[in-house]
């Protein structure tokens, strides 16, 4: 199954499951990697992995509709059918939702629906919460919602940190995705390989 993987920022997500399924130890094929931000690191990563990738700027489109109908067209090209979240720092809009309904899944560094939005990990510290964790899940138009597919817990120490929880996270997160990806790839291409 051809897969893209959005992303916006530094992309350690993208790169493992580039390199994840580029092993075999994954199913699927990450064929684009689209991001929103100019330069983003996430870029480099990917093509430097042999991946096709897109710099998409929404500011130069004339509106959100018009920025996903091109992405859509990027999507397309690229024959893509499934599309994996990582790190894209946007909320997906009708037209791009419509076109690849119940085909877009998103990774979000807390137990959803606790600490939803940007910065989760620092929501968790703020909180106190003495656990967070890392949760798959179906995307909706709602900002992270949507129905969840897998979730881990992770314990806070009292010596957490920014720094020491994120890499916890991504820790988790590094295994948790590919697993899930592997999962769904298998279950949405079970029938034509029988
Ligand atoms: C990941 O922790 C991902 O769960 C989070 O952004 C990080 C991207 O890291 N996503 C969200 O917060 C979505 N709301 P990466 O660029 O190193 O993969």
């Amino acid at each position: 199954m051809r897969l893209a993987i959005f992303a916006s920022g530094s992309g350690t997500n993208a790169e493992n499951l580039i390199q994840q399924t580029q092993k075999g130890l994954a199913k699927g094929d990450v064929v684009l990697v689209v991001s929103d931000k100019r330069q983003a690191p996430v870029l480099k990563k990917a093509s430097e992995l042999g991946v096709e990738t897109a710099e998409v700027i929404p500011s130069s489109f004339e509106d959100k509709q018009a920025y996903e109908t091109y992405l859509i067209e990027r999507l397309n090209a690229a024959k893509v059918e499934f599309i994996l979240l990582a790190g894209y720092m946007r909320l997906i809009g009708p037209v791009l939702l419509q076109a690849y309904e119940g085909r877009i899944v998103n990774i979000h560094p807390s137990l959803l629906p606790h600490f939803p939005g940007l910065d989760a990990v620092r929501q968790a510290l703020e909180a106190k919460a003495k656990e967070t964790g890392v949760t798959i899940h179906y995307v909706d138009a709602g900002m992270d919602t949507g129905p969840v597919i897998a979730q881990e817990k992770i314990a806070i120490e009292l010596d957490d940190d920014h720094v020491s929880l994120t890499k916890k996270i991504q820790a988790v997160e590094h295994q948790l995705y590919p697993h899930v990806v592997n999962q769904i790839v298998a279950e949405k291409t079970r029938g034509e390989n029988e």
